[in-house]
């Protein structure tokens, strides 16, 4: 399944762990120094451009991912993600854009301005890049929504690549874009009145919903998702109306070709936000979720000194809509540097993509027993993906087992290579599955079944 949110994240890795007995393993990285773009990896720290991370048992961020850092996708114009990006800046045409804040935030940003619990299990090292306790690579652009308020502007649009540790398959990539909205209302010297007033006449501007949009929404304010304590209903049913008229006229922009589109609204949690809602698109017989959204928590305004305000905020990833609207069948596509990707697409213009030849897969299996430390899928995923790069297509777990004798635990992954723009060799496969072991091994003191 295809994750968007932190949040519907978090809950799928919570199951899925449920499931399979997976937890926190403590992750001992090969490290190594490398000169990228900025980014180097000394003893004491890493290094990105000219400030010094220093290292401390949170340390997990990976030279491949920092690799990614300077790539900024949704800045480039020809580039799926970047039009996405501009059509939904054109669409909201009055909100103030930033576009280029930097990815390296506090846990600060990331976590606790957005009222994240300290124990949330977002916040967790195995789901994220962490540079030491107080740096993370940012896994949202909701981390930066405090700036936007302290840019003055009460209508802003944040987007910006984020990172967080996952699984691979074709919709899975440690990289990934979001943009993030953000309106607020203010009644500084004003009475509630004058705010749902100017609610209420920005509403009447508004273009209608067109007709060949379908709006499921049978989502109603009660104490599961609950008005804020600060709230009065007055206030916040025609801030509701706004948020959801928003939304759904930024889609049927993005979706002007489609001739049905239906969609549809459902309750959500985030704790940044009450009430909170999740939009799903019907796209190909399956529902889509496509963004997170809902009331701004008082309490964040409070911390951005809009103490008197309301807002409304979503959170959208693009991938994910990219993938839809110009038929993208692997997200490892929106990196290739092949002109037979990029020279496709035109700006501003969305335009089914042609695929170029595929070429053959090389699948390896891989099995070990565990040692009797915690096991987690993701970081296992992360040093394969360390080793063979954008190579690997897939890993997928194929068998689990426990020895009733023994009580070791065995795992098998099943790992898919493929190059996106060339033939790979038997051979040139061998070796980086060898590496694969190896690191598999010395990293995570596995004892590898099969033996070469
Ligand atoms: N940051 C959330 C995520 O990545 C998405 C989100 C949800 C953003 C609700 C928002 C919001 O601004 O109001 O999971």
């Amino acid at each position: 399944m295809l994750r968007n949110t932190l949040f519907r994240l978090s809950s799928s890795v919570q199951t899925h762990d449920n499931k399979r007995r997976l937890v926190t393993i403590v992750c001992q990285q090969s490290w190594y120094s490398t000169k990228n773009s900025g980014v180097e990896f000394k003893a004491s720290g890493v290094q990105v451009n000219d400030k010094l991370y220093d290292r401390d048992d949170w340390t997990n961020v990976t030279p491949s991912v920092l690799a990614k850092l300077d790539r900024k996708l949704h800045l480039q114009e020809r580039n799926p993600i970047g039009i996405i990006r501009q059509l939904i800046e054109g669409h909201f045409n009055d909100f103030r854009t930033f576009n280029d804040l930097s990815p390296v935030v506090t846990t600060r940003q990331n976590f606790d301005d957005l009222l994240i619990p300290k124990d949330h299990p977002s916040r967790t090292k195995s789901d994220n890049y962490y540079f030491n306790k107080d740096t993370v690579l940012r896994a949202h652009t909701s981390a930066h929504q405090l700036e936007g308020l302290a840019s003055g502007a009460n209508k802003f649009l944040i987007s910006g690549d984020v990172y967080r540790r996952d699984e691979i398959d074709s919709s899975h990539y440690p990289v990934f874009h979001q943009i993030e909205g953000l309106a607020y209302f203010d009644g500084q010297s004003k009475g509630e009145a004058d705010v749902v007033a100017a609610i209420q006449a920005d509403l009447e501007k508004a273009k209608p919903i067109p007709s060949n949009i379908e709006i499921v929404d049978d989502t109603i304010i009660h104490p599961g998702n609950p008005l804020q304590g600060r709230h009065s209903e007055a206030v916040v049913t025609p801030l509701v109306a706004h948020l959801k008229h928003s939304i759904n006229s930024m889609i049927c922009h993005l979706f002007a070709d489609e001739p049905n589109l239906k969609v549809r609204w459902i309750e959500a949690y985030f704790p940044f936000t009450s009430p909170s809602y999740e939009v799903e698109i019907y796209y190909q017989g399956e529902w889509l979720e496509v963004l997170g959204c809902g009331v701004v928590q008082q309490a964040l305004l409070d911390k951005g000194d809009r103490h008197h305000a309301v807002g409304w905020a979503f959170g959208m990833g693009l991938e994910r809509l990219a993938m839809v609207l110009f038929g993208i069948p692997d997200i490892r596509l929106f990196w290739s540097q092949d002109s037979r990707f990029i020279d496709q697409f035109t700006p501003g213009q969305i335009k089914k993509f042609q695929a170029f030849s595929k070429y053959p897969p090389c699948i390896k299996d891989i099995s070990f027993w565990l040692p009797p430390t915690e096991w987690h899928d993701n970081n296992f995923c992360e040093t394969v993906r360390g080793v063979a790069g954008d190579l690997v297509e897939n890993v997928k777990l194929i068998d689990d087992f426990t020895h009733s004798k023994t009580n070791k635990r065995s795992l098998c992954y099943r790992i898919t290579y493929r190059s996106m723009d060339r033939n790979v060799t038997n051979d040139e496969i061998n070796e980086i599955q060898e590496k694969v072991r190896s690191t598999v091994e010395q990293d995570f003191g596995v004892e590898l079944r099969e033996k070469k």
